[in-house]
């Protein structure tokens, strides 16, 4: 077992989410995105999962965008379609340690997926998202979020969490 993957497993056993430091800028030429095969229903769910669990879980989008198509269809209005975009958006946030990514529910029904998660940073104050995704077959096609911060007005006593 090389060292890396005991520190790892180590910092799994101590803390329920983990976080591995940005990788350098230059990984985005590597990114390796889905390669398109059928998926039934019950087999979108599983790629789904896994999706979610190394995004925002492990927190490690290198391994998760090859669920993502190359020429995903992005709703965010800050980004542009594709893949390597949609990878440099994330990167820079799930991979940093000093904001906290932290998955609240998530669901799937065939072709679509949800994941319902609190981030703290890069915002001033905690911040709610909403990220959907559609599959087709294999891969993520399509991606949409909304995204709402803790506001300092709020009349309502039951919080955002
Ligand atoms: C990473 O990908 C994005 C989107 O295609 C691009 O704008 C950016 O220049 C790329 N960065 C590197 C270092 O290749
Ligand atoms: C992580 O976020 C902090 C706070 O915004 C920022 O100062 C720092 O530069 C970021 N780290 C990286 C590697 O981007």
């Amino acid at each position: 077992m090389r060292t890396s993957t005991i520190l790892l497993t180590a910092l799994a056993a101590i803390t329920p989410a983990f976080c591995i430091p940005a990788a350098p800028p230059s990984a985005n030429t590597s990114l390796i995105t889905c390669v398109q095969h059928p998926a039934s229903p019950r087999e979108q769910q599983k790629i789904f999962e896994r999706y979610a669990e190394l995004l925002y879980v492990k927190r490690t989008p290198d391994p998760a965008f090859v669920y993502i198509a190359s020429d995903e269809i992005q709703h965010n209005p800050y980004q542009l379609d594709g893949a390597a975009a949609s990878f440099a958006a994330v990167n820079p946030i799930v991979t940093n340690c000093s904001y906290g990514v932290e998955v609240l529910q998530q669901a799937f029904q065939a072709p679509f997926g949800w994941v319902h998660w609190r981030l703290d940073g890069p915002f001033p104050t905690p911040t709610s998202v909403v990220d959907i995704y559609r599959f087709e077959g294999a891969c993520i096609v399509e991606h949409w979020d909304t995204m709402q911060q803790v506001p300092t007005d709020a009349i309502n006593p039951h919080p955002l969490f």
